[in-house]
């Protein structure tokens, strides 16, 4: 197979065919356009449109597969760091014990934020989402780290991102409970050093427990790439009008947040909060969820690409019995989930829909028990994915392809009129 026939207004169009290494198929419509003398493909929410080639991540939805360049979540969950996922998912390869030294210098090294970007923290209202000074602090790190054409200052920006963005949630998060900030600290790891910056307090000592620097970093992997999901995509967006990586990375941040995207985290426990508010009757949610006239949809359930269940839910199904049980919490919410799950799995909407628990699903379970407070839980999603759309900003940035990102539309408007007068109107 080579190629697919086009049969449009009585003439028939030869379409080349590109297949990817996991035999994926997309039919080149590149030239459709001007071949048939402005016929385009028509593909609102792009369920099946290919925006681009990658290396990066691969997902077989209706098995349920996914992959990091080529390594299987499961055993990335089980066996690995997340700065050496951050590495795989950036430069493309787990690095060996000398790049990993050298790696974790680096992001160390650029922890620290500017002291007048601490500042920007005292003018939000201490009820600001979290998502929303992440976002707008992300791109405020393009003024103090310009944009550069050379490879090594943008790989300098690159590094500084991933060491910064978590201090940054951190100090939101700080500033939130009206608390001072806390700084980080070299003789800890990435994931320990968040820990630090979140929970420590300066009247007291902190000591990070394994618990919650085991679970973070499980989280972090899990959440660190999807391929052209909706944030990536707005990063490649953004990205492809030569935008810098800080203002693209904080579109990424801006559409992630969004409940039917990472914001879904937040929604399910809150959701989970409102079932068990109502005597925990989960299955008139199931039945809400069912109901066509209701606009309420069970959070945390289904998926675009997922037509079996999520690799990440499984991980974080079990994740979330042991980390609770490790911690000695015996949260009311798990129970409604699991009983909801269970329902909505036995349930002919969901199953002929496929509908599964999602990665939000269970996340929020887990940093709740962690004590992170709900409107962090996009923020922690936020600092998982980093990696990945760094990867896929860096991956576009060096494809000599690239064009910018600029869709059609089918104009269903008015046609040419003339111009009313105000006294005619
Ligand atoms: N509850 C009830 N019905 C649902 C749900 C749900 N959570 N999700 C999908 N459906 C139904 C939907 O009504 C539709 O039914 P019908 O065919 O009768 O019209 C069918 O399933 C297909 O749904 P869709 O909305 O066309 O699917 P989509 O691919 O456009 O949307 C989704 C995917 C994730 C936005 C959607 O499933 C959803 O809104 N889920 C709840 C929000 C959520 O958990 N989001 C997190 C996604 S995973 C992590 C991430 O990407 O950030």
């Amino acid at each position: 197979m080579t190629s697919a026939k086009l049969t449009y207004d009585g003439k028939d169009y030869e379409l080349g065919l590109i297949e990817g290494t996991e035999g994926e198929v997309g039919i080149d419509t590149r030239k459709l356009r001007k071949d048939t003398g402005g016929a385009i493909t028509y593909d609102p929410g792009y369920g099946n449109t290919g925006s681009c080639s990658s290396a990066i991540t691969f997902i077989d939805g209706e098995k349920g597969i996914l992959r990091y360049r080529g390594y299987g979540i499961e055993e990335l969950a089980e066996k690995a760091r997340f700065v050496e996922v951050c590495h795989l998912l950036i430069y493309g390869s787990l690095p060996n014990e000398q790049q990993l030294e050298e790696f974790s210098r680096r992001l160390t090294l650029h922890t620290l934020i500017h002291e007048d970007m601490k500042k920007f923290f005292e003018g939000y209202a201490a009820s600001a989402h979290p998502m929303a000074i992440l976002s707008t602090m992300v791109a405020s790190l393009s003024a103090y780290y310009p944009d550069s054409a050379d490879d090594h200052d943008i790989d300098l920006n690159i590094v500084r991102l991933l060491a910064k963005a978590k201090t940054i949630a951190a100090f939101s998060y700080k500033k939130s409970m009206g608390h001072p900030v806390i700084y980080p600290s070299n003789d800890l790891s990435y994931t320990q050093n968040f820990l630090h910056m979140l929970f420590a307090l300066p009247v007291e000592e902190y000591r990070v427990p394994t618990v919650l620097d085991e679970a973070l970093n499980l989280l972090l992997i899990l959440h660190a790439d999807h391929e052209q999901n909706c944030s990536t995509s707005a990063v490649r967006m953004v990205g492809s009008s030569q935008a810098n990586l800080f203002v693209a990375i904080s579109a990424g941040i801006n559409a992630l947040w969004g409940p039917l995207h990472g914001g879904a985290n937040q929604k399910v426990i809150e959701m989970l909060r409102g079932i068990r508010n109502d005597g925990s009757d989960y299955k008139k949610y199931v039945a809400k969820a069912k109901d066509k006239d209701d606009p309420f949809r069970l959070m945390g359930f289904g998926h675009r690409v997922y037509k079996n269940y999520d690799p990440r839910a499984r991980l974080l199904k079990k994740a979330a019995d042991d980390v609770l049980a490790e911690l000695g919490v015996d949260d009311p919410l798990l129970d409604i989930a699991r009983e909801l799950e269970q329902v909505a799995l036995e349930d002919g909407y969901f199953v002929e829909r496929n509908l599964y628990p999602n990665v939000d699903f269970y996340s929020g379970i887990i940093y709740r028990a962690m004590g992170i407070p709900t409107e962090m839980f996009t923020v922690m999603f936020a600092l998982g994915r980093l990696p990945g759309w760094i990867a896929h900003w860096k991956e576009m940035r060096e494809d000599p392809t690239t064009r910018i990102h600029r869709p059609r539309q089918i104009y269903t408007g008015e046609n040419s009129r003339p111009f009313v007068p105000i006294s005619e109107r």
